[in-house]
């Protein structure tokens, strides 16, 4: 019997199983929960009004079509396919399909996408949904309150790059849940430190096994991942 369990970490399908089908589309979505995924995280743009799910300010990487996003219309946006086969989904679609079936890591991308996610997410909820199904973050703080401000029972995460040596004041200004780390950022000093803080720690993008047991022996309480499976099937098993 060892004398402390390792850690049980809570899996952020990245952009779905983005490392086995294009990222951020219904079919990577549904692979992920094939995997087992409870958690997925998605990408949020907005199109005309209306809330997508897309990585990139640009077309290219993902499309091959030139131009940004933000300037299409909604039908040219149904015409184009990720990585040559698969549709752009709008949130609406997404939350169908995951509904009952996993939660939300929502990360908000661009400009204006902070409020019009927490009149949505108001409106589910407003339909019975619970807070916790959701979790929104962004590297723009600023989205991220918006959010809040409109949909003020949502958990928000504050999701960083660096590591401001305010990231504690910063995170309890926002009223976040949950502190989102690069993994190039991670310390056993940070970490405690955030959770004597009362935060959660996720850290972002989780894909080497070696990292995944780093993660697990520092004590972070999540990783997102492109392969959710490499997390899942490591955890310990749950005692009966
Ligand atoms: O939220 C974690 C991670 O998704 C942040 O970076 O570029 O993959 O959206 P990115
Ligand atoms: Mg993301």
């Amino acid at each position: 019997m060892p004398l402390s369990s390792p850690a049980n970490l809570i899996c952020f399908a990245h952009r779905g199983a983005s490392g086995y089908e294009p990222e951020n589309t219904l079919r990577s979505f549904k692979r992920a929960l094939e995997l087992g995924a409870t958690w997925i995280e998605c990408d949020i743009r907005v199109v005309e009004d209306e809330l997508v799910v897309f990585h990139d300010r640009t077309l290219g990487r993902l499309t091959g079509a030139s131009g940004t996003l933000a300037n299409l219309d909604l039908s040219t946006l149904r015409t184009l396919r990720v990585n040559g086969r698969e549709p752009i989904p709008l949130l609406s679609e997404v939350v169908e399909l995951l509904h009952n079936k996993a939660r939300l890591q929502l990360e908000l991308k661009a400009s204006g996408t902070g409020e019009r996610l927490g009149r949505y997410l108001t409106s589910l909820l407003e339909k019975g949904w619970d807070t916790d199904s959701f979790l929104v973050s962004s590297f723009d703080h600023d989205e991220l309150a918006a959010c809040k401000r409109i949909a003020p029972s949502i958990p928000v995460g504050v999701l960083l790059y660096g590591y401001p040596i305010n990231t504690p004041e910063l995170a309890r200004a926002l009223g976040a849940y949950s502190v989102h780390l690069n993994l190039e950022t991670v310390t056993p000093k940070r970490v405690n430190t955030l959770h004597q803080a009362g935060l959660k720690v996720f850290v972002y993008t989780v894909n080497d096994s070696a990292d995944i047991e780093a993660m697990r022996a520092v004590g972070v309480d999540g990783v997102f991942s492109d392969f959710p499976d490499r997390v899942l099937l490591t955890n310990p098993p749950k005692a009966s």
